[in-house]
């Protein structure tokens, strides 16, 4: 069959790479794709938000299964224009995308159906929402309702912070139509969690657990980014917690979605804060998590293939999903500057000795092709990515490889990893 990825970052090279070693691919391509997907899949010059040009795309190449990688083209609904064209595709409809499209959207359907999260009040006007800051006080978390790549939430430890982020959300609009409604939340305490589940509305199949690194800087400092490294699994989640969270939030937020008449198909990514009141949900996001996909996938030792395609045609409990039971971690190697502004065109060196090390794929996100060599062209430029056989390993193989790598302005952060490693050993003792 012939397979589109829509997407060209990190988590799209990992989807990729893991599809076509499927026997049943003939022919993958990837739209717009990157540097690092070229080896391993037909990349065509068409963007992930052009919807025309992705239905054309797929008619002309005859594509048979669709997966969408990115949250933009979701809400668009590109999920339901390829299915009218006839495509198999794996991804949410554009009103399930709602679920990550409108923060007040998910929080309203999580209140409806009492699934854990925090305390909030969504806002469409300034004043209301300025009164509601003041008699509240802080600290409080201030989100823009839409889509802003991730730079819509604005954590806020004071009153007047949170003053100020609501001024820059509604007044300043500095996130656009994405800020003319703004949720402002309770401060949960905690550490996060990522949390996916395959569904195709009515079966449920959870992948392992995995914890993002959002901080651009070690210990959780600095801005938040696309995420810096991952790994799976994630310790924090127990077994418990684990029934804990398919019971009382994934369970019930499919239902949810069916019973409000938009029945939820395709990966389902709850972002958790596990607290002292137990897992709450932060966000709901529509799409595999970038990079959490990357340590997701060298995990997976089923074909993808069939998984995606069983999602639309609702038969997710007929498909063998098995995982190892390996340790894997990805690394992001970042331009400097970034999450701000950032150099690109820079040459990378190192890539085909780190890709040698033993356990470690080099997942491409921010490169490109450039005279016959591969340069930096975005914030995130590669997700270097290795299994071992505890955290341990994994962090020594991923670091190790990454230090192979080389150009003018490489940042990483130095702890991925770090937190499982304390909590096995807290568990231990
Ligand atoms: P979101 O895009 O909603 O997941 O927010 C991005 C990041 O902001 C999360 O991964 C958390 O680190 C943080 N965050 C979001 N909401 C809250 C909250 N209510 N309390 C504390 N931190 C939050
Ligand atoms: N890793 C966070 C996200 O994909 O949204």
């Amino acid at each position: 069959m012939n397979i589109l990825v829509v997407g060209g970052g990190g988590r799209e090279h990992a989807l990729v790479w893991k599809l076509a070693q499927s026997p049943k691919a003939e022919r993958v391509f990837c739209a717009p794709g990157n540097a690092g997907i070229a080896a391993q899949a037909e990349c065509l010059p068409v963007g992930a938000e052009d919807l025309d040009g992705l239905v054309a795309l797929a008619k002309d190449k005859r594509i048979d299964l669709a997966v969408v990688g990115p949250e933009a083209p979701l809400t668009l609904g590109l999920a339901d224009r390829l299915a009218d064209a006839g495509v198999v595709v794996s991804g949410a409809s554009a009103a399930a995308a709602r679920i990550e499209g409108s923060k007040a959207f998910a929080k309203d359907l999580m209140k409806k159906y009492g699934i854990p999260t925090g305390d909030y009040r969504v806002f469409d006007t300034l004043e209301p929402a300025r009164d509601f800051i003041q008699k509240t006080g802080g600290p409080l978390v201030v989100k823009a309702d839409g889509l802003a790549a991730g730079k819509g939430v604005l954590l806020c430890q004071t009153t007047e912070e949170a003053l100020a982020a609501l001024d820059q959300v509604m007044k300043a609009k500095a996130f656009g139509a994405a800020g003319e409604r703004v949720v402002i939340e309770e401060f949960l305490q905690g550490e996060e969690a990522s949390f996916l589940v395959f569904t195709d509305g009515k079966n449920i199949r959870p992948l392992p657990t995995s914890q993002d690194h959002k901080a651009i800087f070690d210990g959780d400092q600095g801005p938040n980014t696309g995420g810096m490294g991952a790994y799976s699994p994630a310790p924090v989640v127990t077994p418990a917690l684990h029934d804990e969270i398919m019971g009382r939030i994934m369970r019930p937020t499919v239902q949810a979605m069916a019973a409000e008449g938009c029945p939820y198909q395709g990966v389902l990514y709850a972002g958790l804060m596990i607290g002292p009141k137990g897992p709450r949900v932060l966000e709901f996001n529509a799409r595999f998590g970038d990079p959490e996909c990357q340590p997701l996938i060298l995990r997976l030792e089923s074909d993808l293939v069939d998984i995606l395609e069983a999602i639309p045609q609702g038969r997710l409990d007929q498909v063998d999903i098995v995982w190892n039971d390996l340790t894997s971690l990805c690394l992001v190697l970042a331009s400097a500057g970034y999450p701000g502004a950032y150099e690109k065109g820079l040459p990378i060196e190192g890539l085909e000795a780190a890709a040698q090390q033993e356990g470690v794929v080099v997942f491409h996100a921010g490169t490109a092709k450039k005279d016959g060599r591969i340069v930096t062209n975005g914030g995130r430029v590669l997700g270097v990515t290795a299994l071992g056989r505890d955290v341990v390993q994994a962090r020594e193989r991923a670091y190790g490889a990454a230090e192979r790598i080389r150009w003018t302005g490489k940042y990483a952060r130095t702890d991925i990893g770090l937190k499982a490693l304390a909590r096995i050993k807290e568990m231990a003792s």
